[in-house]
């Protein structure tokens, strides 16, 4: 056990609550969802049919999956009042920002009024989050309205599709979907806690899921992928990236992508991402940011035996599909969704409000005095 973990120091090593959503670190190739291996998800289903597991606990069969995939193909259209407000958010917001707001008006126009609607509250963000965010993204950023009802059947496709203008490639479609595959389940990470927490209150699905956005935001968390993007677009090439990651270890700088609070060796997202991102430099004849991607991973774990987590090759990955780097975080939310109301629901399911205790540091009782002789 490190010393962080005996000490407490960010709860790690604590058990806080049960699931039977996923297991990090202790089975398979070291995650998996309801029993699945995510490398098993990544090779063999797609987003939807992971979405349908993580909420019903089974994948589906075929007629369940058709069923399920025209439900959310039918939830992606914009209310005329959240197109408002979107088309209000300037250019130069942050996407995440965007985010938050678009679920929390959209808990003004569709609130969640009893909990027997909380699965059709959570497939109507699933399909929702990605209009959101590419109907703020093409309005504010080229003055387009865009239509938001495609008719892609993957939500990976529809995402693309609504970026780009026209229909992805059935490898694009194929990325995204094994992507959105491995963000949409991570037991109890800092912004699934957060709705769980938000959950034990009894409070309502948007307000459990804006929570959970505002804590993904952070750069020590969904945001890294961003961060790790900005830094490798930063190198030359890998003998110039070697150079800048020493001086950067030097200074004792943290180095976004890299690391985990659970894993210790490695994230078993990473190779499968890298996978992909190697496929698509070899598609667009990159010659340097995947180079350099591998040369930040060599450096890293030879000089601190630190590893890249899921967010390091996703930023090569989303780079080489045409991806904004201010999209990446948001697509994060896009899958991440599914976990957070999965454990939303199952908080719900057995709940009691969570109420830790602190260690009190401060100062000894004392007594107020008057004001005048303070
Ligand atoms: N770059 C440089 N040093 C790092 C590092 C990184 N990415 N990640 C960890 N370290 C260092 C820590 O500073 C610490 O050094 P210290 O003992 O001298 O203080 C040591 O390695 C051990 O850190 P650890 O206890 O394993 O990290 P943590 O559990 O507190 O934090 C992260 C985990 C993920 C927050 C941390 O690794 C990090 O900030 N990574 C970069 C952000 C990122 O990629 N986040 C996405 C997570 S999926």
């Amino acid at each position: 056990m490190t010393k962080k973990a005996l000490s407490g120091a960010g709860l790690r090593g604590q058990v806080a609550g049960k699931t039977a959503l996923s297991t990090v670190g202790t089975a398979g190739s070291g995650l998996t969802y309801c029993g699945y291996d995510v490398k098993d998800l990544a090779d063999n289903a797609t987003f939807e049919e992971t979405a349908y597991l993580i909420f019903n606990g089974e994948l589906p069969n075929q007629s369940q999956f058709d069923d399920y995939k025209k439900k959310l193909k039918g939830l992606r259209g914009l209310p005329d009042a959240l197109k408002e407000v979107l088309e209000r958010i300037p250019a130069d917001a942050h996407p995440m920002d965007v985010m938050r707001t678009g679920c929390s008006m959209l808990g003004n126009l569709e609130t969640e009024a009893d909990f027997d609607q909380q699965q059709d509250s959570a497939d109507r963000l699933l399909a929702l989050f990605p209009s959101i965010i590419a109907y703020w993204y093409k309005f504010s950023h080229d003055g387009v309205r865009i239509e938001t009802e495609t008719d892609d059947e993957q939500i990976s496709a529809h995402f693309l599709h609504m970026l780009h203008g026209e229909k992805p490639s059935e490898l694009h479609t194929r990325v995204l979907d094994v992507s959105l595959i491995l963000y949409a389940e991570h037991e109890f990470n800092a912004s699934t806690f957060t709705a769980r927490v938000c959950a034990s209150t009894l409070s309502d699905m948007h307000s459990c899921v804006t929570g959970a956005i505002g804590t993904l935001r952070g750069p020590l968390h969904g945001g890294a992928n961003e961060a790790a993007m900005d830094m490798i677009e930063g190198f030359k090439d890998a003998d110039h990236a070697e150079a800048e990651i020493m001086g950067m270890l030097a200074r004792k700088d943290k180095i976004m992508g890299f690391g985990h609070a659970i894993y210790s060796e490695s994230d078993p997202r990473n190779v499968i991402i890298k996978e992909w991102s190697k496929k698509l430099a070899e598609t667009v004849g990159d010659t340097v940011l995947y180079p350099v991607s591998v040369r930040c991973e060599e450096v890293m774990w030879r000089e601190k035996k630190l590893f890249c987590n899921a967010d390091f090759f996703h930023a090569s990955t989303y780079h080489f599909m045409g991806i904004p780097t201010k999209l990446f975080t948001p697509l994060f939310v896009c899958s991440r969704l599914v976990g957070w109301a999965a454990h939303v629901m199952e908080q719900r399911a057995d709940n009691r409000i969570i109420r830790p205790s602190a260690e009190y540091v401060g100062v000894e009782l004392r007594k107020v005095t008057a004001i005048a002789s303070r």
